[in-house]
């Protein structure tokens, strides 16, 4: 069995000013050469992606390959990043961990591809001394609470359904006979949902549309399917809704950008006079291109770059020996959220010069 990182003759540092603390790291190192040369100098990652082919995932592996760079110039440390793409099979994933653990990885990311298979995950690092950090796909609380060196990086899903939910109650309330368009006083929508089961289906699904009727506004569902959080998928699914409902749809909601640009793809394919009103979540690039273009109304920021600093921070704080509180902002001693944002044409600006 591995040491575990916090049993070493180690202070807990507190970072100085400095996005990496390096006084702090610098220091931790020589003392950790004084703990009987238990580390070579060498932080190793092990990232497990329940699948790079997803836009909003592939976003946060660039940005962590790039945090990894910048942190190594920073500290003058080697930080070495393996990533794992787990090909939506979870077998996949767990072999991928079991070998960054033989491996000697002295932190892990895991991005599950089952939610449910966290238990056996975190067993597995706890059993290796091996801190772990979930993101993106957020574990239940019992099994985040396995072991004190577990943690999860994320955003608060229904705080991005609360925010699509007002871009389109706002549009209603700025323009009601634009958006009403057979003027019957109620909200007909379709819902374009993520995977079956991940929390951010679940719940952008629920709270976006409490948060139109909670405004006061009547809805009225014609259709949802899930379309897996994929553009082919959703112009599908979208492209069978404009057959079955025409005009009569007034708003789409969109899990992700990926699924709203999916419906883009279907209007754009049958071309016609007013396209209804269309909400995403995330704010990728190509999201962003569609929201200048007056094609997408709006979208929710999800911050994976931020996501990425946090889980960069965190592994840092963990390997150094120093009190991760001290270097991310952890909520219950396992958390870090980061927060959502609404992005319309208004306030586009910030978000294309990030
Ligand atoms: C993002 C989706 C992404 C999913 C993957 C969500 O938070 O909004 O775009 O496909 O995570 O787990
Ligand atoms: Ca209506």
């Amino acid at each position: 069995m591995r040491r575990r990182i916090k049993s070493c003759c180690f202070p807990s540092c507190r970072p100085p000013a400095g996005r990496w603390g390096i006084p702090a790291l610098l220091a931790a190192l020589l003392l950790l050469s004084a703990c009987g040369g238990e580390k070579d100098g060498s932080l190793r990652i092990g990232a497990a992606l329940y699948t790079q082919d997803d836009t909003f995932i592939s976003a946060m592996a660039q940005d962590l390959e790039g945090l990894v760079r910048e942190a190594e110039s920073e500290t003058g440390e080697k930080v070495t990043l393996f990533i794992a793409d787990g090909k939506s099979s979870q077998s996949t994933q767990m072999d991928q961990v079991d070998r960054f653990l033989s491996r000697g990885c002295d932190v892990l990311f895991v991005n599950l591809v089952d939610r449910t298979a966290a238990a056996v995950i975190a067993d597995k690092a706890e059993a290796e001394g091996v801190p772990l950090v979930f993101f993106n796909r957020q574990p239940v609380e019992e099994d985040i609470q396995r072991w004190d060196q577990i943690y999860y990086v994320g955003a608060d899903a229904r705080e991005s359904g609360e925010l699509q939910g007002a871009l389109v109650l706002d549009a209603w309330r700025a323009d009601r006979e634009a958006l009403d368009r057979n003027g019957d006083g109620i909200l007909q929508y379709v819902m374009l949902e993520g995977e079956p089961g991940h929390q951010d289906s679940l719940l952008r699904t629920e709270y976006s549309i409490k948060a139109v009727a909670d405004g006061g506004v009547e809805v009225e569902k014609l259709a949802n399917e899930t379309a897996n959080w994929n553009r082919a998928q959703a112009a599908a699914r979208t492209a069978q809704w404009l057959e079955e409902f025409g005009d009569g749809i007034e708003v789409i909601f969109s899990n992700n950008d990926d699924m709203a640009l999916g419906a883009i793809d279907a209007l754009t394919d049958t071309p016609r006079d007013r396209w209804p009103l269309i909400v995403g979540v995330d704010a990728t690039a190509p999201a962003l291109e569609a929201v200048a273009a007056g094609q997408l109304y709006g979208t929710v920021h999800n911050d994976g770059r931020g996501q990425a600093q946090a889980m960069m921070d965190l592994a840092l704080a963990l390997w150094s020996g120093e009190d991760p509180a001290q270097a991310v902002e952890l909520e219950d001693g396992h958390y870090v959220w980061l927060p959502y944002r609404a992005v319309t044409l208004e306030n586009l600006d910030e978000f294309l010069n990030e």
